[in-house]
């Protein structure tokens, strides 16, 4: 999968994607992650890629030429997912996260200000895609969010014993609790089962706590896969 990005902040991306999981994606070639500085297509001899709204109002809208520019320069074609990421976009979740995965190129758009110039999205945006009802200070964060997400499942990523298939959410429920040693902590003892070498009894308490889980936390999950 070939991942583009477009900012004013590219070396906002240079740590998160140097280390773990995602370094090996990239080291191993799943993921050919490519930051572009959106000022390099800028025709303005300041660099600049903003400017005054058209019928006035606070704030600067980011302008088309260095997005076209830009996005030109990449290339394209029909399997190409163009995302904006903007707050008011579909909310990004793990069904989406795996629909991506089904493309082998994406082009991860970050907004300022604002706004971007409407005929930006118009002529080239596949995928308006937000990461939840708050306003960040740019589209930066949420482009990171949605390569890590993409990139984790993309078949070869993950190793087996890290594999995504127990992820919450990928059988619409969240995950059970998690144990490791000491048995006993503070007072507080791992669940017998758990320790019981009884495999069929492990799988069924963690089904169990699963369903517990999601209807505790996420009612609106357990609902949804009910009315499926
Ligand atoms: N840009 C600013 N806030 C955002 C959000 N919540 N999701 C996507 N892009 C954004």
């Amino acid at each position: 999968m070939k991942i583009d990005v477009i900012t004013i902040f590219p070396e906002m991306f240079k740590s998160p994607f140097s280390q773990s999981i995602i370094k090996r994606a990239i080291e191993e070639n799943y993921v050919e992650l490519i930051i572009h500085d959106l000022r390099d297509y800028s025709l303005d001899k300041h660099n600049k890629v903003d400017d005054y709204p058209y019928g006035g109002g606070a704030g600067m809208v980011m302008k088309p030429e260095p997005f076209f520019r830009c996005i030109e320069d990449i290339g394209f074609d029909d399997n190409t997912e163009i995302i904006f990421m903007t707050p008011t976009g579909q909310q990004f979740n793990q069904q989406v996260c795996h629909e991506f995965t089904q493309k082998n190129h994406m082009i991860l758009l970050c907004g300022h200000y604002e706004g971007v110039d409407q005929r930006v999205i118009d002529r080239f945006v596949t995928k308006e895609l937000s990461i939840g009802d708050y306003v960040l200070t740019g589209g930066e964060l949420p482009a990171m969010v949605v390569v890590d997400a993409v990139a984790r499942v993309i078949p070869g990523v993950l190793r087996k014993e890290e594999s995504y298939l127990k992820d919450s959410f990928q059988d619409g429920l969240l995950e059970h609790p998690h144990y490791t040693r000491p048995m006993e902590y503070c007072g507080m003892k791992v669940p017998d089962v758990l320790l019981s070498g009884n495999h069929g009894e492990i799988r069924k308490w963690r089904e169990n706590k699963s369903v517990e889980i999601t209807q505790k936390k996420r009612p609106d999950l357990v609902r949804t896969k009910k009315d499926l």
